[in-house]
């Protein structure tokens, strides 16, 4: 199996059967072989620099009905809210005054966010934040849709792919979604000049050597600049409330893999990795992620916006808590960056974007 690991750091791609045997075979110690390699990876590229990115949770409304998550339509036991442009701004304005630099607009998929309404608040953000980078989070939207927004100031886009089995997608989402339709929105972000996020929850139900070795290949054939990875956890109120978590090591595992393929990539180290455990999010920075995402949103929101049960938003989930962040940050020998940090490519050395 560290011949196969080494093989993925020196060629950047595996076979299906390379995954397949990769992925069902590999041993703890194989594991750690790994998240030391990616963690070498990481600091050739980024040195010792965590990229921080602001997170506003615009929404809670969402219109889909996926069996994971708690923001589902069917979900009658939450309470909603949507935040409106100018709340989005004072989020925005305390962040920048904090030193961030980039603002991730997250939320479910809210029919209020009309083109029109989003369009507006991605000028307003752009306008009265030209050095910031903008990144949108809102799901599935038409190719005009996405044109509107980028043509407004938004530079990146975060869109999970979830996964990159067909079945498997059926599985997880009502019938209305599709795998095919969600590549589909994540070709033409990128064609139109987004940065583009993909990513997987690991341990989600129906997951196997089989489906994360087809994430693996489409990843590698998407080249997203961004990655996503964080466990799944049950959410109360959702059809899979009684499944088991992922779990640490596998999560661990499979950013490392992904930092490995994606050598560039920014891939963060998850709200829903802190969650699973205390020291999550700093096991995923030793183990090839580079980001973290700390939490914006008004504070009497935070508790509303809930995809798993116990989300960690406060603490050193917290925008707020900055000398926290940086002080554990430190103690892992890594230290916090408000750049921009904009995706870079390993070719050139340069930014890709502007
Ligand atoms: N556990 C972990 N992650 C979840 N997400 C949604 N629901 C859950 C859950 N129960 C993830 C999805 C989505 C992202 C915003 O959050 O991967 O793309």
């Amino acid at each position: 199996m560290k011949q196969l690991i080494e093989k993925l750091a020196l060629n950047r791609r595996l076979s299906h059967q390379e995954w397949t045997a990769l992925l069902s075979l590999r041993t703890p110690e194989d594991e750690l072989y790994a998240r030391n390699l990616a963690r070498r990876e990481c600091e050739r590229i980024y040195g010792r620099d965590v990229y921080l990115r602001g997170l506003v949770e615009i929404s809670s409304y969402c219109k889909n009905d996926c069996n994971y998550c708690g923001l589902r339509r069917s979900n009658a036991d939450c309470e909603r809210y949507r935040l409106n442009q100018n709340e989005i701004l004072e989020c925005c304005r305390e962040g920048h005054k904090l030193g961030f630099r980039t603002f991730v607009m997250q939320g479910g998929e809210d029919m209020w966010f009309s083109d029109d309404r989003l369009e507006a608040i991605v000028r307003a953000v752009r306008a009265e934040f030209p050095d910031s980078a903008i990144t949108l989070s809102v799901g599935e939207r038409s190719a005009e849709s996405y044109k509107r927004l980028y043509a407004a100031g938004a530079n990146r886009y975060l869109l999970r792919h979830e996964t990159a089995d067909a079945a498997h997608y059926s599985l997880l989402h009502p019938a209305s979604m599709s795998l095919e339709n969600r590549k589909s929105c994540l070709y033409t972000l990128k064609s139109i000049g987004f940065q583009v996020g993909a990513g997987i929850m690991v341990g989600s139900p129906g997951q196997s050597a089989e489906t994360i070795a087809a994430d693996m290949e489409f990843m590698a054939e998407l080249q997203p600049h961004m990655v996503g990875i964080g466990p799944f956890l049950p959410h109360h109120a959702t059809p899979y409330r009684d499944m088991p978590a992922g779990g640490l090591n596998d999560t661990l595992f499979i950013v490392a893999l992904t930092r490995l393929m994606l050598p560039d990539a920014l891939i963060p180290a998850t709200t829903a990795l802190a969650t699973l455990d205390p020291s999550g999010r700093e096991l995923g920075l030793l183990s090839g992620a580079n980001v973290i995402m700390p939490n914006l949103s008004p504070a009497d929101v935070r508790s509303k916006y809930l995809l798993y049960d116990n989300k960690r938003s406060f603490g050193s989930e917290a925008a707020q808590s900055l000398k926290l962040i940086e002080a554990t940050l430190a103690a892992i020998g890594r230290r916090a960056c408000m750049a921009r940090g904009d995706h870079i490519s390993i070719q050139t050395g340069k930014e890709q974007h502007k």
